[in-house]
């Protein structure tokens, strides 16, 4: 089934923004990179000092927000090499959690004005954290108590379910993970290489939207569904579990994320005849196990939706559906994949009659 597109007028905001998001990812790879290099005018030289020495990184957000953290402690972590972890900001308000010496916390909201990340960034300034704010809200109460801001250059996002902040969210701390390592150990060489492949980004993004209506078609043949599992690895993780949230709040869906490799210790029963099962599964280093549990999935039943690279041939030839994404680095894959799921996730819910810019019992922010 290909669904109609529609006029220009009742187009709903999520699909408008959905198609903004090679020119925020463009917007956001001009200002934070130049000749090779990731830069963050942002820092000051105090800032640089304070930044440069953070042994310890703590990303907080709520919702999508804490996707993106989620993907920022991978980031730093692997890049940079540097201690770093990620919480859900009311959680690590509630517990009162430690801060020690020389932390930085990055505090990540579209708006700026979720209570919950504004009391954790609070918390965490008060014990004398390093709070670095990455938020499409300038003049927001996070951003004003904040020690550096950088903002998301996303532009307005109006629709309930966050999409291109959530991109401009990833792309961001990509970038930010580039910048923090040369301050410990990339090279000029390494660094040019990834500045390189971060500029290719918005061509590949329009290369995803361009297969709208095949992913409306996918869509279509999953109008049905009640639930679906979402599988990823590594920083396809905190994809899997972004995707899921898009299908509950957009469609309605009792979906769920799970890492891939954790979804044999249980979850596995689940999977009955035609179990739908969406596999993020870009020919990284993770590959192998998606393609070894994707396998025992359709084994099972399950019905197998594979979101990969082109050649190698091996997710294609038994997933029900393919989708393929453009080959990027393992860091920059995860935006493509959720341009991937935000376009799914809209069809299915359009194909269900759903008003998917105003979601029943959401707002657009929590305080
Ligand atoms: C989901 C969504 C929410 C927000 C969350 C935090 O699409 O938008 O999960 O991400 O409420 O909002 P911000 O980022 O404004 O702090």
């Amino acid at each position: 089934m290909t669904l109609k597109k529609r006029g220009k007028n009742n187009t709903p905001v999520m699909y408008k923004e959905i198609f903004q998001q090679p020119a925020v990812l463009k917007r956001i790879i001009d200002s934070h990179t130049k000749t090779g290099k990731a830069i963050f005018d942002e820092f000051g030289g105090y800032g640089l000092k304070r930044l440069a020495k953070a042994r310890r990184f703590i990303f907080l957000g709520c919702g999508t927000s804490y996707h993106a953290a989620l993907c920022g402690n991978y980031l730093f972590e692997e890049l940079a090499e540097l201690n770093s972890e990620a919480e859900f900001a009311d959680e690590f308000a509630a517990r009162d959690a430690i801060i020690e010496e020389r932390t930085a916390v990055v505090a990540l909201s579209q708006s700026g004005e979720t209570a919950d990340t504004v009391r954790a960034a609070y918390l965490a300034k008060k014990e004398g954290a390093f709070l670095i704010a990455v938020t499409g809200g300038r003049k927001s109460e996070l951003a004003r108590m904040a020690d550096a801001v950088i903002d998301l250059r996303a532009g307005r996002e109006r629709a309930v379910a966050a999409t291109k902040t959530f991109t401009a969210q990833i792309m961001t701390l990509a970038l930010l993970s580039v910048f923090v390592s040369r301050l410990h150990k990339l090279s000029a060489a390494a660094e040019k290489i990834i500045v390189s492949e971060a500029v290719k980004l918005p061509g590949e993004a329009r290369a995803v939207l361009r297969q709208d209506e095949h992913l409306g078609n996918i869509a279509g043949g999953l109008r049905r569904i009640s639930a679906l599992a979402v599988l990823g690895e590594k920083l396809h993780w905190p994809i899997a579990l972004e995707a899921a949230l898009k299908f509950k709040e957009a469609a309605y869906l009792s979906a769920e994320g799970f890492a891939a490799r954790e979804f044999r210790h249980g979850p596995l029963a689940i999977i009955r005849k035609g179990y739908p099962c969406l596999f993020f599964a870009p020919h990284d280093s993770v590959y192998r196990d998606n393609l070894r549990l994707a396998k025992e999935v359709g084994r099972l039943g399950g019905r197998v939706i594979a979101v990969t690279n082109e050649g190698g041939g091996i997710m294609e030839d038994f997933a029900r559906d393919t989708i393929i994404a453009p080959k990027t680095l393992e860091m920059f894959a995860p935006v493509l994949s959720a341009i991937v799921a935000q376009l799914l996730a809209y069809h299915i819910a359009v194909s269900k009659g759903i008003k998917v810019d105003s979601p029943r019992h959401l707002k657009k922010v929590t305080n």
